[in-house]
């Protein structure tokens, strides 16, 4: 499998937690590199822009609110098949789903809280890398 990025988010709610240290340390005891790394704090408008996709389901404003409502944490990931690797690292949407192990399930408190976002398909990591970095930063 060759090496490929994906796009991830240690959400506002495990920053304001404290858990950003531990996440990461769990990122790279699973064989990720860190290509790019920055704390942000999302506008309400940013945030519906980047869950663009979602602006039709009822929890989009919830959701919105909750990705501006603090910092957050904006990653490139790299990997042999990084892209399914970090959404098996992060575990299922809704953390009482999730196995145990996975950061949703040890980091998540609700399928609204939980903890991390991961890109979910080769197109999408590509629109959500540029939506936080520039090209020459990767
Ligand atoms: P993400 O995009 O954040 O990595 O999560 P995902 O692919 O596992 O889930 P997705 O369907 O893309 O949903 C995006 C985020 O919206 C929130 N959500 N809330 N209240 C609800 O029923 C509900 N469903 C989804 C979650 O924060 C989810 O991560
Ligand atoms: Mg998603």
């Amino acid at each position: 499998m060759s090496t490929e990025k994906t796009f991830a988010i240690i959400k506002p709610d495990a920053v304001k937690a404290g858990k950003a240290g531990q996440i990461l340390a769990r990122i790279e005891a699973a064989g990720f590199t860190v290509r790019g790394m920055r704390l942000t704090h999302l506008s309400k408008r940013e945030a519906e822009g980047f869950y663009a996709v979602h602006r039709e389901r009822p929890f989009f404003g919830e959701l919105t609110t909750f990705m501006s409502s603090g910092p957050c944490v904006v990653m490139c990931l790299e990997a042999p098949d990084a892209i399914r690797k970090w959404r098996d690292t992060m575990g299922p949407t809704d953390p009482a789903k999730a196995a145990p192990g996975t950061l949703r399930r040890d980091f998540g408190t609700s399928i609204g809280n939980n903890a991390t976002h991961g890109s979910d398909a080769p197109e999408t990591a590509a629109f959500e890398l540029s939506y936080f970095f520039r090209g020459m930063e990767l």
